[in-house]
């Protein structure tokens, strides 16, 4: 073996990611969605490719585009097509991780022509969209699930409460009002938190650079498991 293929510890591993939003349509021309800018989950994507897994993206709309070109790429809307393009690839997959922001609510009613303006307030009716990582977390057959948690308040109790409710072997959870974290910017700060409540701080880094962390971490875990 070469020092590279030594390096490559996910050789052999299929690894499903989901990023960035999803976009909720109102009318032709309108739409609901959220500040997700897909970077931490395309630097997980090419940070576990680097590593020599088989790695599937299921992306919302972004900007981002892939370095490594041996990544699948699959785009996606709506929350409700990232749930079936997620449930399609998850079976196969040894390894899951969520980093969409996956709009919770989608207006009730889409109308098919332009809304024209008019005078007053206009109330739009939103429904829930379907937890996908929830699903997932149900349907499970041995794959390592995990999720994200992006918090602005008392972030490790409420990352731990979906960790536990959503069935995930481990949840990487964002104190989004913290600077330097969360949405849109090139750096994050985050706890790893395993369902062994094992806690590894993921000081301030580049979204790449945590995504290898994460990897490493998910590794681990892995491995801690099989013996
Ligand atoms: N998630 C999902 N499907 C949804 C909503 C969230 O798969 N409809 C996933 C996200 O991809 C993320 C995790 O659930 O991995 C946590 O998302 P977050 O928005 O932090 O939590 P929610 O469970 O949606 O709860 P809330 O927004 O109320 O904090
Ligand atoms: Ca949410």
């Amino acid at each position: 073996k070469t020092h590279q293929d030594k390096n490559k510890i996910l050789a052999g591993k299929k690894v499903l990611i989901s990023a960035g939003p999803t976009r909720e349509q109102i009318d032709p021309v309108r739409f609901f969605t959220n500040h997700s800018s897909g970077k931490m989950g395309f630097a997980l994507a090419e940070a576990a490719a680097d590593l020599g897994a088989e790695v599937t993206l299921v992306a919302g709309p972004t900007d981002m585009e892939l370095v490594n070109k041996q990544i699948k790429r699959i785009n996606i809307t709506t929350a409700e097509e990232m749930y079936h393009a997620m449930h399609h690839n998850f079976l196969t997959s040894d390894i899951v991780i969520k980093a969409a922001a996956v709009a919770d609510y989608r207006p009730k009613q889409v109308y098919e022509e332009k809304m024209k303006k008019q005078d007053g307030v206009w109330k739009i009716e939103m429904e829930r969209t379907k937890d996908i990582l929830q699903s997932l977390g149900e349907a499970k057959t041995g794959q390592f699930l995990v999720g994200f948690a992006a918090e602005t308040e008392n972030a490790l109790e409420y990352g731990m409460k979906k960790l536990q409710k959503k069935r995930l072997d481990a949840v990487v959870i964002n104190d989004v009002s913290t600077a330097g974290a969360g949405f849109g910017g090139d750096t994050n700060i985050a706890t790893y938190l395993n369902k062994h409540m094992e806690k590894e701080e993921i000081a301030l880094s580049s979204k790449r650079d945590m995504a290898d962390k994460i990897m490493m971490l998910i590794d681990r875990d892995m491995k801690d498991e099989s013996k």
